[in-house]
C-alpha cells in the first residue's frame, strides 16, 4: 500500500514522538529522507518507497496492524481508562498508536479479541447485517437441557426489547455446572449471559473461541497475543 503523507505525520504515526516533538527533530536535522537531511515537516513522503530515518534509524511505515489477543479476565475492552488496565495496554510491541479492539468482551470474559486499526475490516465483522458467527465456551450454573437447545435454536425472547436470533447450543457436559458451546451471530451487551438468564441459568465462566473464520490460538495463554497471519487475514476478509 502506498500513500502520500507529511513527514511529521509519518513519524508521529510510527510512534517516533508527538506531532510537535517530531517537528522539532526534523528542524534539528535529525531526520533523513532517501539519505538526505530534510528540515521541512511538510515534505511529502511516499510510504512504501521513500526511506525515512531518524538519527540514522530506519523507520518503515506500517498502515495496518492485526493482533490476536487471548483476553484475560479483569481487563477492559477499551482503548484507554483512567483506572483499569485495557486490552490495548497489553499490546506492547505495536507500531501504531491508533489500535482498538474489534467489539467488546465483558471485563470477566476471556478469549479471542482482534486488535487492529483497520476500520473497514472492523465494520464488516461487527455489522449486524453480516451475521458473523461468534463461538463461545461457557460454564453455566444449572442443568442445561435439550429444551434449552430447542429454545435457543428458535430465537429466544431475552427481555421485553430483545429477541435473540436463532443460536446453536451444544452441551458438552450436563450437571449442576454444565459446560456448553454457543454460536451466536449477534453481539448485544452481555448477550450470552442474558440468554442463559432468560432460561433461568447463570454463566459463571465465559470464553470466546472464534469470530468468523478467526479461531483463538490455544497456545496463547490469557494475556498473550500474536500477530494475525496473512492466511488468517485473507480468510477473514
Ligand atoms: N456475551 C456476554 O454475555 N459477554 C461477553 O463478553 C460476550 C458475549
Amino acid at each position: 500500500m502506498k500513500e502520500l503523507m507529511r513527514l511529521d505525520k509519518y513519524l508521529a504515526d510510527m510512534g517516533a514522538g508527538t506531532r510537535s516533538e517530531v517537528k522539532l527533530f526534523i528542524k534539528k536535522g535529525r531526520v533523513q529522507v532517501n539519505n538526505e537531511v530534510v528540515t521541512d515537516a511538510n515534505r511529502k513522503i511516499e510510504t512504501g518507497s521513500d526511506i525515512v530515518c531518524l538519527d540514522g534509524r530506519d523507520i518503515s511505515y506500517v498502515h495496518y496492524e492485526y493482533f490476536m489477543l487471548n483476553k484475560p479476565a479483569g481487563v477492559l475492552s477499551a482503548t484507554e481508562d483512567k483506572r483499569a488496565e485495557t486490552v490495548i495496554d497489553l499490546i506492547t510491541t505495536s507500531k501504531r498508536k491508533d489500535l482498538f479492539p474489534v467489539g467488546r468482551l465483558d471485563k470477566d470474559t476471556e478469549g479471542l479479541l482482534l486488535i487492529t486499526n483497520d476500520g473497514a475490516l472492523t465494520h464488516s465483522l461487527l455489522s449486524p447485517k453480516k451475521h458473523v458467527d461468534k463461538k463461545y465456551y461457557a460454564k453455566v450454573e444449572g442443568v442445561v437441557t435439550e429444551e434449552d437447545i430447542e429454545l435457543f435454536s428458535k430465537g429466544l425472547q431475552v427481555d421485553d426489547e430483545f429477541l435473540a436470533m436463532p443460536a446453536k447450543l451444544t452441551i458438552l457436559s450436563q450437571g449442576e455446572l454444565s459446560e456448553i458451546i454457543l454460536i451466536i451471530q449477534e453481539g448485544k451487551f452481555h448477550q450470552v449471559k442474558r440468554m442463559f438468564e432468560a432460561v433461568g441459568k447463570t454463566v459463571v465462566y465465559l470464553k470466546r473461541l472464534s469470530m468468523g473464520s478467526l479461531q483463538l490460538d490455544e497456545s496463547l495463554q490469557p494475556g498473550e497475543y500474536r500477530e494475525v497471519t496473512e492466511e488468517e487475514l485473507a480468510l477473514l476478509r
